[in-house]
């Protein structure tokens, strides 16, 4: 008898997951599969369940889109789909895009890139003095160039150079290793010689002064 309670207690929790499975991924998967909507419509359905409605997003680990440029978000969008990206969370979060069209990607690009922009809170302190040297002036004894030569004084970037300020302290890190460390972002290369250099230290202090950016 117990056993038995026991066998419809699984088969009834069984059957439980299988539905609510069946409710939640179809409609993400179908929203990335179906090139009538347009760009606004995914965004507002499936991309801000990550970076936020408008861009912003609240999580360290998933960047803020916000006022980025948008031939960055064009070209980003098209690696991943391309599974050219391939650092890890890019790969575990980004190459469900492979079925976006051509259009979609450009209307994703401008919905984000005419958002409000990303900006930070202005904090002050002596990680974020050398994080400020770093960047506008760069580590001439161990060949690292200005970021402000290609970034621009302010960070905001340019076409295909990304915005860097006001964005998560954490991502900006962890875009800096990528780039020294792997060959995960093929597109950085340009990225990996600039900073192959850049100390622990060094790479936390530029990232807290990026993110504290509030143009
Ligand atoms: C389940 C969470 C999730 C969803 C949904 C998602 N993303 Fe992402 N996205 C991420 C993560 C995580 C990263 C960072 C990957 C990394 O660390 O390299 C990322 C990175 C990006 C980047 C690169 C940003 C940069 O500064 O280089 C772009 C652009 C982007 N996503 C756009 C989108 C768009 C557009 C959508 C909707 C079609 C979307 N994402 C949906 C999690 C998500
Ligand atoms: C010669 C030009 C150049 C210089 C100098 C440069 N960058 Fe970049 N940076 C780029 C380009 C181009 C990209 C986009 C690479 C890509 O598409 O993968 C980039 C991307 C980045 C990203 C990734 C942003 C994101 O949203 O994923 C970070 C972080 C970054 N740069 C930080 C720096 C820092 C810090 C410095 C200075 C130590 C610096 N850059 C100097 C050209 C440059």
């Amino acid at each position: 008898m117990n056993q038995q309670l026991h066998k419809f207690k699984f088969i009834f929790t069984l059957l439980i997951s299988i539905a609510l499975v069946a409710c939640v991924s179809p409609d993400k998967g179908r929203n990335l599969n179906d090139p009538s909507l347009k760009g606004n419509e995914i965004a507002i359905q499936s991309c801000s369940n990550c970076h936020g409605i408008t861009g912003q997003s609240t999580s360290q680990q998933f960047p803020k889109l916000a006022g980025q440029q948008e031939s960055y978000l064009r070209a980003q969008l098209t690696d991943f789909k391309g599974h050219l990206r391939k650092d890890i969370n890019g790969t575990q979060y980004m190459w469900g895009m492979t079925n976006l069209t051509t259009k979609q990607i450009d209307e994703l690009a401008s919905y984000f890139a005419t958002q409000p922009a990303m900006r930070g809170t202005k904090a002050q302190g002596p990680e974020i003095i050398l994080g400020e040297s770093i960047f506008k002036n760069g580590l001439p004894l161990q060949q690292v160039l200005s970021c402000s030569s290609c970034h621009g004084q302010d960070a905001l970037g340019a076409a295909d150079i990304p915005r860097l300020a006001g964005q998560h302290n954490n991502y900006l890190y962890k875009q800096i290793l990528i780039f020294q460390t792997t060959d995960d972002r093929p597109r950085g290369q340009v990225m990996k010689q600039i900073i192959h250099n850049i100390n622990d230290q060094q790479a936390r202090a530029v990232a807290l002064y990026l993110s504290n950016l509030n143009f």
